[in-house]
């Protein structure tokens, strides 16, 4: 059996072992979560008429879905889960977007019959299902002789549904829990137009059931009918990365940044911390655009989008505090620059602190990482405020201090002043 991984997408696991020529093709999208396809030569032949198809999964999953299309919108869903009787409930759902797809209950909808061999035992799911319309549905069709016909699938841990409904609600999956593949439908082919999983069982398991050795491959594609149809091999490391530099540069390095600036009043110090944070930046942009693309929603999330307008945003921010530095050690006075500079980098430093918020709630992160993620934010971000409030305050003490005492020396005896520091202002 193959096995295409959801966190891993391991194509290397593509677990050679057990299929039988002109057998259902089988395909494993995790360790535990199975499905088999075949089509009758005769349905072949007309390109209409039954197929069929197996989900097999654990009962610790909620729901696992199979589909035929290359991503949600437009695909033709198929979802098991419990219905709390001991058997499994198989709800017809078109995708239309990045939303729960809905069951069809049109007359176009797909026409699936559970099978002998459906049910709940010793904790696995089995839904063997027979569609009698596959070959093609309201916003899309495959031919049942193609040679490379894409399918998906996902799935969501968590308890039974316990519902025949087939309207029910269902959560959505993890980023990573889902995957794609194609299938060579000519090599799926079975002789009768009948149920094939209860004898396959013998056919292709041999000595019981799945517990398939065999080694990984490596590669995207196998010899025997199913490739991934997409997939990048390190999406997984990828969003780690983008996740892990994203939250720093954001939540930790730009903040810790604009401290240095009333902390130590040295405009280069701050400078040169915030441009390298700048590259960093960059960085987990590229990271996140890619991800983006693997997960084809490169702008559909307000994720994306509204991290792409803060990180263009911050495209500008160096070359204002340049401007600023210069124009300040002519005037010894801020401008409007100045304060576009200040207020700007204020403000996309919570815009950005947000988005990374965003992006945690996305990938459906544990919440302890979300908590840890936000404490940490906001305990910076509350230095830089503290930091800035204490030093605007010391610099006004001073101040008066100053003039009160300035006041009192006659004004050709006051000692020259040249220091970086002005009201708390810098060059
Ligand atoms: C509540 C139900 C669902 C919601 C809210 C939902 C939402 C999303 C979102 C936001 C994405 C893009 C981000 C990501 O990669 O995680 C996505 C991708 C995907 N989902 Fe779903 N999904 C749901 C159910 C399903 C079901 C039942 C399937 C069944 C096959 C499925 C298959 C996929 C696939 C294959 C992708 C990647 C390809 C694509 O972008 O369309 N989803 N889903
Ligand atoms: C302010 C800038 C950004 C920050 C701080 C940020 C941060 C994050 C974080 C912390 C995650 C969670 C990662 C994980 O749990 O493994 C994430 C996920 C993600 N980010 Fe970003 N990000 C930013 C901008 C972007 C941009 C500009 C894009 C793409 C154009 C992007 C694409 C993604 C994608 C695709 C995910 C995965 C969502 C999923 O798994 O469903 N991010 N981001
Ligand atoms: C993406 C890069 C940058 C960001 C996000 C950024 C952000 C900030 C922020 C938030 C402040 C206000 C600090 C405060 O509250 O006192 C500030 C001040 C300042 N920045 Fe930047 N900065 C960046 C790059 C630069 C560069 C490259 C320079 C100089 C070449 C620079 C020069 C200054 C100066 C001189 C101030 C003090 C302004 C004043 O208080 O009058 N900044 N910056």
């Amino acid at each position: 059996m193959k096995r295409v991984g959801g966190k891993s997408f391991l194509a290397s696991a593509l677990l050679g072992a057990s299929l039988v020529q002109a057998d259902p093709q089988s395909i494993c999208a995790t360790d535990n979560i199975c499905f088999s396809i075949a089509v009758p030569t005769s349905s072949a032949s007309s390109n209409s008429g039954n197929i069929y198809f197996q989900l097999k999964a654990p009962t610790t999953y909620s729901w696992v879905a199979l589909g035929t299309g290359s991503q949600m919108a437009g695909s033709n869903i198929f979802v098991m889960y419990q219905d709390g009787k001991g058997n499994v409930t198989i709800s017809p759902r078109l995708g239309t977007a990045h939303s729960q797809p809905q069951w069809d209950q049109s007359s176009t909808a797909a026409r699936l019959t559970l099978l002998a061999g459906s049910g709940v035992a010793d904790g696995t799911m089995t839904a063997n299902v027979a569609c009698a319309n596959c070959e093609s549905w309201n916003g899309g069709d495959m031919s049942l002789q193609g040679t490379s016909v894409p399918w998906i699938s996902a799935w969501r841990t968590g308890s039974s549904l316990a519902t025949t409904n087939k309207g029910a609600s269902i959560s959505q999956h993890g980023g990573s829990d889902h995957t794609g593949f194609n299938i060579d439908l000519t090599t799926a082919t079975i002789s009768s137009d009948s149920n094939p999983f209860l004898a396959s069982r013998n056919t292709v398991d041999g000595n019981g059931s799945g517990s398939g050795s065999g080694s990984g491959s490596g590669s995207g594609s196998g010899g025997n009918g199913i490739t991934l149809a997409r997939g990048n091999p390190n999406a997984a490391t990828i969003l780690a990365a983008h996740g892990i530099i994203g939250a720093l540069v954001m939540a930790v390095l730009y903040p810790l940044g604009s401290l240095l600036m009333p902390l130590l009043g040295r405009w280069w110090a701050h400078g040169a911390w915030q441009v390298i944070t700048f590259c960093l930046m960059w960085a987990a942009f590229g990271l996140g655009v890619q991800s983006a693309k693997d997960r084809n929603m490169l702008f559909t999330q307000s994720h994306t989008i509204l991290g792409t307008v803060v990180i263009a945003l911050f495209g500008i921010q160096p070359a204002l505090g340049y401007i600023h530095h210069r124009q300040y050690v002519q005037t010894q006075n801020r401008g409007p620059v100045s304060y576009v500079h200040i207020w700007l980098g204020r403000i996309l430093m919570l815009l950005g602190i947000i988005n990374g918020g965003l992006g945690l709630q996305l990938a459906q992160e544990r919440s302890e990482l979300v908590i840890a993620y936000s404490v940490v934010a906001g305990i910076i971000f509350l230095c830089y405020i503290l930091a800035k409030a204490f030093t605007v305050l010391g610099a006004q003490r001073a101040n008066r201090i100053r003039s009160h005492k300035e006041a009192n020396i006659p004004s050709n005896r006051r000692p020259y002043q040249e220091s970086r520091r002005h009201n708390g202002r810098y060059a």
